[in-house]
């Protein structure tokens, strides 16, 4: 529970000043009915708050999934290139959301964000090893002794090794490749290592999610149950 005020001020309606008097002048409303006082303890997780009659999120914690498309880097600023953070919708500029890991940026798919500190840290340790998939096109035809080297684990080019992977053939210059670590380039890394160069690279699974239908450039936020299966890994 937290007082109307704070959650007015941590939701960017203004300083503590501006609230009271947006408060004062009968703009706020909790779960559909006016409220003047900003001592009243709401329940952000269950009560609804409005300003102007737009819906206020508070700084309740988050968890979004994004289609990203390519052409946008990960991170949160960048001086010169588009970042990811460009593609997640106004109402939640104030949450302080966090790419989970990275894409690079001529790659797609799943991209989650947290504003949930532990949360991002589980994600992204390297003990947790969550499964990520891959759908790559590239050159080359991925055979047998390409999927035994994927899963006795490879070494890169560089000399860097990998944790065993696997690797799944489709189709012709068309698998699917799921490791359980994010080195820089894994994947293109790890196809280029067998002759195989990537022309296109898209993330369909992280742990228990996938993209299911959501449109390329589409961010949503995460289902309760999705964020306890996540927290599961
Ligand atoms: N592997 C890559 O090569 N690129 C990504 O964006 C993710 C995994």
């Amino acid at each position: 529970m937290v007082r109307l005020d704070k959650f007015l001020c941590d939701s960017g309606a203004g300083t503590r000043s501006q609230v009271k008097a947006i408060l004062k002048a009968g703009r706020v409303t909790v779960d559909g009915l006016p409220e003047k006082d900003g001592s009243r303890k709401i329940d952000p997780q269950t009560q609804t708050v409005t300003l102007d009659g737009v819906l206020l999120a508070g700084k309740r914690r988050l968890v979004v999934m994004l289609n990203k498309p390519a052409g946008f880097v990960t991170a949160t600023e960048d001086a010169e290139q588009k970042t990811v953070m460009e593609l997640l919708p106004k109402q939640w500029a104030h949450l302080d959301l966090k790419p989970v890991g990275r894409l690079d940026k001529e790659t797609e798919g799943l991209l989650l964000f947290t504003n949930d500190g532990d949360l991002l840290h589980r994600l992204i340790s390297p003990k947790q090893e969550v499964p990520k998939v891959y759908y790559a096109r590239h050159e080359g035809q991925a055979g047998e002794v390409d999927v035994a080297a994927f899963s006795e684990g490879l070494t890169l080019r560089d000399g860097t090794t990998c944790r065993p992977a696997v690797l799944e053939p489709l189709g012709p210059g068309e698998s699917l490749i799921t490791v359980c670590e994010g080195k820089y380039h894994q994947v293109r890394r790890m196809m280029a290592a067998r002759n195989m160069t990537v022309t296109y690279l898209q993330r369909r699974q992280e742990g228990p999610l996938s993209l299911g239908a959501l449109s390329i450039g589409q961010a949503r936020e995460l289902l309760p149950e999705e964020i306890a299966a996540l927290e599961e890994k």
